[in-house]
C-alpha cells in the first residue's frame, strides 16, 4: 500500500526540514541543483538529512549525491533499551554505529521491555527506521498489531528509488495479514499483487513473527516461522525482459499510521477499514494508540560476499540513471554526512572541527562542505 508519510504528513515532514530544504522539488527526469542537490524520500531538494536515508540517488543532483548507504549487519534488536534509537532523524549524522534506529515521525514508549509505537489524533503516526540497510536478507519482526479501525500497522523493508516489500495490518482486521511488493514504486505489472493470509490467532492480543525473507531469486513471506506466500523474480519479468522485482538495498521500517482521516484517499480509507474512531473506548482510556514490537532479527545475505578484510561499509548506486535494474556497488566510502568522514585520512582537532561543521549542515547552518 502506500507509505503512510506520503499519504499523511507531508507538510509536517516538511516542516521539520525546515531550514535546509529548497522548495524545489525533483524527480528522475528533473533532478535537484546543485545548491540543494540531494532528493529526499518525498521528492524536494536540500542539504543534510536529505542526504541521508531515503535519498533517492536517481533523482539527486548527481548518482552520488546521497551518502553512501550503511551495509547490512546481522542484528538481533529488543527494545528495553531504547538508547540506541535516535528520536529526530534530522540530528542523525549517518553514523549507524551509534544508532540503529531513527524516529522519522511521532513518538515510541518503552512498554514493559517492548517497544510502543504511538498514534494520536494530531501525531499523525509513528515511523521508525534502520539506520542500516539490507541488500537481501531475512528480517523477522514479532510484534502485535492495532486493532482500530482506520489504523495501519506495518512492517516494511524500503528503497531509496522505492522498491518495497510489506507486511500490513488493517486495524479492523486482527486476524489476517497482508503482504505486498513493489518495484520502483509501482505495482509489478499485470498482477493482482497484495496478499491475504488468516486465520491468525488475535494479531493484537497475541505475538506473532512476521518474516520477511528476501533473497536474490526469490521472496518469501513467513508467519510464525510458516511460509505463507513465495514470489519468484523469474515469474515477475516483462515482456522487455526487466525483472519487476525489489533489487535495491532496503531500510526496514516500523509504523503505526492512521489511514482513515479525512484527506485519504476513498480506496485507501475502505482498505484500512474506516474512518478512525477516535472515541474508541481504548483511545479514551490510554490517550493513544498504539503497537507493540518485541524484537527485530535481520540476517544479511549480502549479493556480495564482503570479507572483513575488504573494509566494505556501504552500497553505493553504479550505472545510470536510466538503468531498469540499477547496478548495486558494495563501496568503502564513508556513509558520515560531516566532511570528516568524507576526506580520508583526518586526525585529532582536525576531525572534530570538521565534525561540527557537519553538523551545521544538519542543522542548515552552513550548506557548503556538501
Ligand atoms: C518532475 O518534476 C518537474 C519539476 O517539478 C515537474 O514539472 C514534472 O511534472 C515532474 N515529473 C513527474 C513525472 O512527476
Ligand atoms: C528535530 O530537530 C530539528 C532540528 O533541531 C528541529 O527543528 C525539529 O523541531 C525536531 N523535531 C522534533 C519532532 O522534535
Ligand atoms: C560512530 O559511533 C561510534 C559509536 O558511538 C563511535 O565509536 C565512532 O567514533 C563514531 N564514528 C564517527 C566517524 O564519528
Ligand atoms: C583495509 O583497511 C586497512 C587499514 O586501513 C588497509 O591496510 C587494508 O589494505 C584495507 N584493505 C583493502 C582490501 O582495501
Ligand atoms: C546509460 O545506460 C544506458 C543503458 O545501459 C546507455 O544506453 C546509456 O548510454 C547510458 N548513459 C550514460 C550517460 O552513460
Ligand atoms: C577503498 O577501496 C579502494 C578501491 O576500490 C582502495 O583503493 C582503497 O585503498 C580502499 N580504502 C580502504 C580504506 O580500504
Amino acid at each position: 500500500m502506500i507509505p503512510f508519510l506520503l499519504v499523511a504528513a507531508l507538510p509536517l515532514f516538511l516542516a521539520a526540514f525546515s531550514g535546509v530544504a529548497e522548495a524545489t522539488s525533483c524527480n528522475a527526469t528533473s533532478p535537484c541543483p546543485s545548491s540543494a542537490p540531494c532528493c529526499s524520500e518525498f521528492g524536494f531538494c536540500g542539504t543534510g538529512a536529505f542526504c541521508l536515508g531515503g535519498c533517492n540517488p536517481f533523482a539527486s543532483k548527481t548518482l552520488d549525491s546521497c551518502r553512501p548507504e550503511p551495509l547490512c549487519k546481522d542484528s538481533t534488536f529488543t527494545f528495553a533499551d531504547q538508547s540506541r534509537i535516535l528520536s529526530n532523524y534530522t540530528l542523525f549524522d549517518g553514523n549507524s554505529s551509534k544508532y540503529d534506529w531513527v524516529i522519522d515521525k511521532g513518538s515510541i514508549q518503552n512498554n514493559n521491555g517492548d517497544l510502543a509505537m504511538v498514534l494520536t489524533e494530531t501525531n499523525g503516526g509513528t515511523r521508525m527506521s534502520s539506520t542500516r540497510y539490507v541488500h537481501y536478507g531475512t528480517i523477522t519482526a514479532k510484534l502485535k498489531t492495532g486493532r482500530w479501525g482506520g489504523v495501519i500497522t506495518a512492517f516494511i523493508t524500503m528503497s531509496d528509488i522505492k522498491d518495497e516489500i510489506d507486511w500490513e495490518f488493517p486495524g479492523a482486521a486482527t486476524t489476517e495479514a497482508q503482504s505486498n511488493f513493489f518495484w520502483q514504486g509501482v505495482i509489478p505489472t499485470g498482477k493482482s499483487n497484495g496478499g491475504t493470509h488468516g486465520g491468525l490467532s488475535d494479531t493484537f492480543s497475541n505475538y506473532h513473527d512476521y518474516t520477511i525473507d528476501w533473497q536474490p531469486d526469490t521472496l518469501a513471506f513467513s508467519i510464525d516461522g510458516k511460509v505463507v506466500r513465495t514470489v519468484k523474480k523469474s515469474d515477475t519479468v516483462d515482456s522487455a525482459g526487466v525483472a519487476h522485482y525489489p533489487t535495491t538495498p532496503s531500510r526496514v521500517q516500523l509504523s503505526l499510521w492512521p489511514a482513515g482521516i479525512p484527506g485519504s484517499p476513498a480506496g485507501t480509507v475502505d482498505w484500512a477499514g474506516g474512518m478512525i474512531n477516535w472515541a474508541d473506548p481504548d483511545y479514551k482510556a490510554a490517550g493513544q494508540f498504539y503497537a507493540l514490537v518485541k524484537s527485530v532479527t535481520i540476517k544479511c545475505t549480502n549479493a556480495q560476499s564482503v570479507p572483513a578484510s575488504s573494509n566494505i561499509t556501504s552500497y553505493v548506486y553504479g550505472g545510470n540513471r536510466s538503468d531498469a535494474t540499477p547496478t548495486i556497488i558494495y563501496s568503502n566510502r564513508t556513509t558520515m554526512l560531516n566532511a570528516a568522514g568524507r576526506i580520508s585520512p583526518v586526525v585529532g582537532s582536525l576531525s572534530s572541527a570538521l565534525l561540527a561543521l557537519g553538523m551545521g549542515v544538519v542543522l542548515g547552518v552552513n550548506a557548503l562542505l556538501l
